[in-house]
């Protein structure tokens, strides 16, 4: 099975961007007019080659790189000019890549730090809720998040992230630096956040693991889409993704 139905469902989509230019320079734009629409529901993977503007792209969608143009959107609501801290309680939720847990604080301590956008009544239930989705979390609660491995960090962060109950989460590259064994306890936490009815747009480089768990894929090429199609096509046609991924390979060879 791959991901979520590709029918969309009816009403706003989950996420939309409109002719969304961004970039760290007022002229020097890297998102250069994405047009980006994902249904309540689908698990969205977004591939591209390096420096494409993939992670500036999700960056800007959640706030953190200045919008030049365009719109941002959660379930038919505008939230451009929402600072990134507003845009988590419109509900998307945003691992980055790097810097997404405070390594010199427990893992306690981080969920803690996580769920105080919330009503005071609502933290304790949710924490509990996170701890329970995520048990190897819950071992040792007052282990420091800097202590834990590579995959059990990226479990801390995506916990973090879900702590606020989004419609909609984005992750950018949470596989890098890990070993395949633990990219597939990643994925398989992502299909099973995204089947209890969580949107999920992913960045990866990881394209074949990232292919099996998507329903559809877009790929960026110098800050616009390249490509867009269902995610079983593109696994199944290697000379569209060499074309697209630039890799000059088969896409079996980009396996970790
Ligand atoms: N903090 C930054 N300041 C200025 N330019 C940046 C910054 N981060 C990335 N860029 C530039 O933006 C372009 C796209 O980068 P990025 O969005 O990181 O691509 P990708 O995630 O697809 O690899 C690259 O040319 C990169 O050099
Ligand atoms: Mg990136």
């Amino acid at each position: 099975m791959t991901g979520a139905s590709p029918i969309p469902a009816a009403g706003a989509p989950a996420l939309e961007t409109r002719g969304l230019v961004a970039g760290y320079e007022p002229d020097l734009p890297i998102v250069r007019g994405v047009d980006l629409s994902v249904a309540s529901g689908e698990l969205l993977v977004l591939l591209g080659p390096n420096g494409a503007g993939k992670s500036t792209l999700v960056k800007a969608i959640a706030g953190v790189v200045p919008i030049h143009a365009g719109t941002v959107s959660i379930g038919g609501r505008d939230i451009t000019a929402l600072p990134a801290h507003r845009k988590i309680g419109a509900g998307l939720a945003f691992v980055p890549q790097t810097e997404n847990i405070f390594a010199t604080l427990s893992i306690q301590e981080n969920l803690q730090i996580a769920a105080a956008v919330l009503p005071k009544a609502r933290r304790a239930e949710r924490i509990a809720a996170m701890y329970a989705q995520f048990p190897d979390l819950a071992v040792k609660p007052a282990r420091l998040a800097g202590s834990l491995s590579g995959g059990q960090r990226q479990m801390l962060a995506i916990a973090r992230a879900l702590m606020v109950d989004p419609p909609v989460l984005i992750l950018d590259e949470p596989s890098a630096g890990l070993s395949p064994k633990i990219v597939a306890d990643v994925f398989s936490m992502l299909t099973e956040i995204n089947r209890a009815g969580v949107t999920v747009v992913l960045v990866e480089q990881n394209v074949k693991a990232a292919l099996a768990i998507a329903s559809r894929a877009i790929i960026l090429v110098e800050g616009r889409i390249g490509h867009e199609g269902a995610a079983q096509d593109l696994l199944d046609d290697p000379i569209l993704a060499r074309l697209y991924l630039g890799t000059g390979q088969a896409m079996e060879a980009r396996r970790p």
